[in-house]
């Protein structure tokens, strides 16, 4: 495996055609996205697809993003294009949102999972825009981490997550977003939110009107009487449980018991017990994406007992991160700390 650094803003252009050329010959590239880092692979190659699924461990039920880098692609991959399709694609890419469509038969049943519908994205990072449009191919992507685990935002979380299960790590630093993109069904009217993401739903819903949201996105924080209510996924190794409001006293209980404690807060404390580490997160939604993953990321680093959240208020800008620690904890049993 092969790690290249390459700039952020301006992409070296030998990296980028040495990645492209891994992509052509069927090999895998871990490449940075304005969200989270990708696994790429062709996705035209259903061996090469195939290896994404090993290497994350993911199951495979699971489809998978197909990321283009040029508008003209779509006719290939799509049977039907419609028309709110094109709305969207045009204000918000390049950029963090994913249009689910009817499939053509070029791609592959592994990357759709044998379904007949395919999610569109082109990212807006440069560095994964110059990969797309140097290897001219579409790019079956994950994020770069094992199936159910925190996704990478940056390089090491990778390289931790993933091993040398892959060729080549273009490695750009931190991810700016921080978290995934929001994904959208587009085959039905109106469409309907499957992921809530970077693209805020505010702004998705100004260019096509209502969408739909069926599934609980955002249920009642129970996470021990309603286990499995919500898949456990973009987890950490060290069991994490939300709370509403403020954790404080929780914190001081488990704190009491000699455990330690890991604490994601908003609001910041003057003196701590020893055994609880405290990180202060920012109070704007778009900041914490940012920083999000890459904080779970360190915790999960220093063996802690238990990771306890504070959860942002259930409003609209905090949909995803809500989304995100609620899927975290979900399943977690604290119960016995
Ligand atoms: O920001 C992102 O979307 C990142 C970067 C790398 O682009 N990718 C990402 O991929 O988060 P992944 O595989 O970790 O999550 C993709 C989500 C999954 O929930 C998957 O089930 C859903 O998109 N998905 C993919 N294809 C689909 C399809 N045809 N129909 C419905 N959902 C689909
Ligand atoms: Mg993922």
């Amino acid at each position: 495996m092969e790690i290249l650094q390459v700039d952020a803003a301006r992409p070296d252009e030998t990296a980028i055609a040495r990645a492209a050329e891994t992509l052509r010959r069927g090999g895998l590239v871990a490449f940075p996205t304005e969200t989270v880092y990708g696994l790429g692979g062709n996705a035209l190659d259903a061996a090469a697809v195939e290896k994404i699924f090993q290497a994350k461990g993911r199951p495979a039920r699971n489809p998978i993003i197909v990321h283009i880098g040029e508008m003209n692609a779509i006719p290939d991959l799509a049977e039907h294009w419609p028309e709110t399709a094109q709305k969207l694609a045009a204000r918000f890419w390049p950029g963090p949102l994913t249009l689910v469509v009817q499939k053509n038969n070029r791609i592959p049943d592994v990357v759709t999972a044998g379904g007949p519908t395919v999610a569109l994205r082109m990212p807006a990072h440069p560095v994964a825009l110059a990969l797309l449009r140097h290897c001219k191919l579409p790019v079956a992507a994950p994020s770069a981490n094992r199936s159910s685990a925190l996704s990478p935002t940056r390089a090491d979380h990778v390289l931790r997550s993933l091993g040398d299960r892959f060729d080549l790590l273009l490695d750009a630093g931190p991810t700016p977003g921080g978290l995934e993109s929001t994904v959208l069904d587009m085959t039905q009217t109106p469409p309907r939110l499957l992921r809530p993401g970077l693209a805020a739903l505010a702004d998705l819903e100004a260019v096509v009107g209502s969408i739909e949201i069926t599934r609980q996105l955002d249920g009642p924080v129970e996470p021990r009487r309603s286990p499995g209510m919500l898949n456990r996924h973009y987890a950490p190794n060290t069991p994490l449980t939300c709370v509403d409001g403020d954790g404080w006293p929780r914190v001081c209980e488990l704190a009491g018991k000699a455990l330690r404690v890991g604490w994601l807060t908003f609001t910041e404390r003057d003196t701590l017990p020893g055994n609880v580490i405290a990180v202060v997160l920012p109070d704007q939604a778009d900041s914490c994406a940012t920083e999000l993953y890459a904080v779970m990321h360190r915790l999960d680093q220093l063996g802690l007992d238990c990771i306890l959240v504070d959860l942002p208020p259930p409003r609209p800008e905090w949909l995803a991160v809500r989304d995100r620690l609620l899927r975290a904890c979900a399943g977690a049993d604290l119960s016995g700390l």
